[in-house]
C-alpha cells in the first residue's frame, strides 16, 4: 500500500540539509554514577540509522552526546547536531555556546536555538531583558564571530506572538521553531504561518511524551494496522506528511527502528482524520508535560511566563467551553 522511507531531509532557509527524523535525547538520563544508559541508546540510534540528534544545555546531557558519537564511528560530517540556550544563559550566549561547543567535544554546531522566548534569573525569575529579541541579535552575533563553529540559529517554543517581536530586529531569519506538534496539538496555525514566513517547524513530543494517549487510541491503532506498522510509526508520518520534521525519543531498538521508517504516503483519509483528530472530545490538549509531570492545563506558568506573554492558545479540553477553530 506504502513504501517505506528510510531518511528523507528538510531544507532549511539556510540551504543546509537537515534529516526529517532526528533522536530525541531528553527524558535521556546522563551518565549518573558511571550509568552509560543514555549514551548506550544513542550508540544504538546511529546504528540505525540517525543522523540528526537533538539535545540542549538544560539537559545536561551534551557530554552523553559527545561519548557515544564517539563511541559509533560516525564520521562528525555525517551527522546533524542541534543543540539550545538555556533561558538563564540569554545574558551571555556566547560563553554558553562555547560551552555546549566544548561539552560536545565537537568543531562545530549544525543549529542552535533558542531554547525558550523567555530570560530567567535566580530562582526562576522571568527577566524583562534581555527581551527576545535582544537574545537574538547576541545569537546573531555569535554565528557571525564564529562562522566555522556555528552553522545556523534557531528557536524553540515560539508563536506568532514571540515571532512577531524577534523579527522586528532580526537580520538573520531563524531556520527553525521547534514546538510541540501531534495528533491532539497539531497547530495548524502555527504551522502555516512560519511557514509562510520559510521559517522551518520541527515537532517536539511527537508521540505525545509518557503514556500518551495517542499510543492506546482504538481508532488511530487501526488506521496503523492498516499499513501493517505500529502507532508510533504512524504518528511520526503523519508530522512528515504536513512537512514537520520529528524528533522522537525511545531508549529501544525496535522503537527506534520503528521510528526512523516511515511511511511515504497516506492516503487522504487517514492523514484527515488524524488532522482533525484533536476535534473530537477531549482531545485538544498539550501533551508535553508540565514542570510537576501533570498534563498541562493553560494556566500554568511556563519559566515565569504565563500562556499570554508565550502567545500560547490557552484553550484547553478541561478548562474551557469552546471548540478549538
Ligand atoms: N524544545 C523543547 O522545549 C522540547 C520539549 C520537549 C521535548 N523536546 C525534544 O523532543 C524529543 C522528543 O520528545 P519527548 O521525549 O518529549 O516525547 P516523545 O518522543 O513524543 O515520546 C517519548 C516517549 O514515547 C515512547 N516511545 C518512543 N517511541 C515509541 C513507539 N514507536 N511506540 C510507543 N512508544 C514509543 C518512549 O518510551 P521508550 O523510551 O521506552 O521507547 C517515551 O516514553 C525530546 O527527547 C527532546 O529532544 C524538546
Amino acid at each position: 500500500m506504502s513504501t517505506k522511507l528510510c531518511q528523507q531531509k528538510i531544507k532549511l532557509n539556510t540551504g543546509q540539509l537537515m534529516p526529517a527524523v532526528g533522536y530525541g535525547t531528553w527524558q535521556g538520563k546522563p551518565d549518573v554514577n558511571g550509568s552509560t544508559e543514555l549514551q548506550d541508546a544513542i550508540v544504538v540510534a546511529l546504528e540505525e540509522g540517525y543522523r540528526h540528534i537533538d539535545t540542549a544545555a538544560a539537559y545536561g546531557v551534551e557530554p552523553d552526546v559527545a561519548a557515544a558519537i564517539k563511541k559509533s564511528g560516525v564520521p562528525r560530517e555525517e551527522l546533524f547536531i542541534v543543540t539550545k540556550l538555556w533561558n538563564t544563559d540569554h545574558d551571555d550566549v556566547e560563553a554558553a555556546f562555547l560551552k555546549s561547543l566544548e561539552k560536545l567535544d565537537t568543531e562545530y554546531i549544525d543549529l542552535y536555538l533558542m531554547h525558550f522566548p523567555q530570560a530567567n534569573g535566580a530562582g526562576g525569575v522571568a527577566l524583562e531583558h534581555p527581551t527576545p529579541a535582544e537574545t537574538w541579535l547576541n545569537m546573531e552575533a555569535v554565528i557571525k564571530k564564529y562562522p566555522t563553529k556555528l552553522r545556523a540559529i534557531g528557536v524553540s517554543n515560539f508563536s506568532k506572538k514571540t515571532i512577531d517581536q524577534l523579527l522586528e530586529v532580526a537580520t538573520i531569519k531563524p531556520a527553525v521553531n521547534q514546538v510541540e506538534v501531534n495528533p491532539m496539538w497539531p497547530q495548524p496555525e502555527l504551522r502555516a504561518y512560519f511557514e509562510g514566513l520559510g521559517i522551518h517547524i520541527t515537532a517536539y513530543s511527537p508521540l505525545g511524551q509518557w503514556d500518551s494517549p495517542l499510543l492506546t487510541d482504538p481508532e488511530i491503532a487501526a488506521i496503523a494496522a492498516k499499513y501493517n506498522v505500529g502507532v508510533g510509526t504512524l504518528l511520526l508520518s503523519w508530522c512528515l506528511a504536513n512537512g514537520v520534521s520529528v524528533i522522537p525519543k525511545s531508549a529501544r531498538r525496535e522503537r527506534m527502528h520503528a521510528n526512523i521508517n516511515l511511511l511515504k504516503n497516506l492516503e487522504p483519509e487517514d492523514k484527515k482524520f488524524l488532522d482533525e483528530f484533536h476535534f473530537k472530545e477531549g482531545m485538544h490538549r498539550r501533551l508535553c508535560l508540565a514542570g510537576d509531570g501533570t498534563r498541562p492545563t493553560g494556566k500554568e506558568l511556563i519559566f515565569g511566563w504565563t500562556y499570554e506573554q508565550m502567545g500560547w492558545e490557552t484553550f484547553f479540553v478541561d478548562t474551557d467551553e469552546r471548540r478549538p477553530m
